[in-house]
């Protein structure tokens, strides 16, 4: 398949396209800094500066769209939330404008969103029918679907891609956490009863491919391991994993006060569940954090 991936340099998109080209696909990447696709994604992915160059000759088999500003590691200034919302939201909007455009159409649209559609949900499980929830984050996460989902209108089999923090090696909130916790500085936050869900790269990249090939999947899913923790298991966890103690407390307050509004992606959670791709018989490699943390440390 010919698969143009926005944001294909961060995080998961580099994982997505070495898989992508070990399956013999052809990925190509839109990215702000084109001469680094060949190097962040491999070899043999093409490169897009402009999604001006995207002409309506060129026919894709699937858009994967990852593109979006950082959202933990700054303070949500109103020009921050501005940057965060273009990212996502404006460029979304683009692309399907530029699917709309295009002579031959993609079949299949897989677009970004997050965990934080549900808002803070408290200790309720969440599936996909769950509701939205309030927040910036909520708001950010239902634009951007909104905007995704206007390509149905195209005929567009569109994905939305509700993802849990990854865990990975090479960067995420897991590479953040591993100095502190190797240093025995680990700490729950704040009360540590907030939900984290999760999900290990090589389960999120397996459920993009899964939801690229099945025709018959559609809307939102969650893609989290299907048992989420209390950020104190989480804690206790990856403390367990590295043999180091984490006795320590972040004090809400504080990170209230180093982070601003952005401290609640910390301060609440979310107990997502996977309803749909279980339903789908799709089977994790890693449903458990222990298992996935041993791989990861
Ligand atoms: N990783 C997670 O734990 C997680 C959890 C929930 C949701 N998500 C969402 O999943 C998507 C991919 O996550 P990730 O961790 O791979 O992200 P990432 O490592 O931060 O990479 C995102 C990519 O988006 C592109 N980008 C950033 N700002 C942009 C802008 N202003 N305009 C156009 N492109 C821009 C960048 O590509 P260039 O610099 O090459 O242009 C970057 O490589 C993101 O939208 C993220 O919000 C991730």
């Amino acid at each position: 398949m010919r698969i143009l991936i926005t944001g294909g340099t961060g995080l998961i998109g580099r994982r997505l396209c070495k898989t992508l080209l070990a399956e013999g696909h052809e990925p190509t990447v839109f990215s702000r800094n084109p001469a680094s696709v060949p190097v962040k994604c491999g070899a043999g992915v093409q490169a897009l500066a402009s999604l001006d160059g995207w002409h309506p000759a060129l026919g894709f088999d699937a858009v994967i769209n990852l593109a979006g500003e950082p959202i933990v590691d700054r303070r949500w200034t109103a020009q921050r939330k501005q940057e965060l919302w273009d990212s996502r939201v404006t460029l979304t909007e683009d692309l399907v404008r530029r699917i709309a455009a295009a002579e031959r159409k993609p079949p299949v649209l897989l677009s970004g969103s997050a965990v934080g559609y549900y808002g803070n949900g408290g200790d309720l499980m969440l599936d996909e029918a769950a509701g939205a929830g309030t927040g910036f984050a909520a708001e950010l996460c239902v634009a951007w679907e909104n905007a995704a989902r206007a390509a149905e209108k195209l005929g567009v089999r569109v994905c939305l891609l509700r993802t849990a923090p990854v865990l990975s090696r090479d960067g995420g909130i897991l590479a953040r956490m591993l100095l502190p916790f190797k240093l025995g500085l680990g700490a729950k936050l704040g009360n540590g009863k907030q939900w984290m869900s999760w999900v290990h790269i090589e389960d999120h990249i397996a459920m993009q491919l899964r939801l690229l090939r099945d025709d018959q999947m559609h809307g939102p899913y969650n893609l989290a391991a299907p048992n989420p923790v209390t950020n104190a298991e989480f804690t206790k966890t990856l403390a367990a994993a590295l043999h180091r103690p984490a006795p320590f407390t972040a004090p809400a307050a504080l990170l209230k006060f180093a982070m601003g509004e952005s401290a609640d992606m910390l301060l609440e959670g979310q107990r997502m569940l996977p309803r749909k791709m279980e339903a789908a018989h799709f089977r994790f490699a890693f449903p458990a954090l222990a298992e996935a943390l041993r791989d990861l440390v």
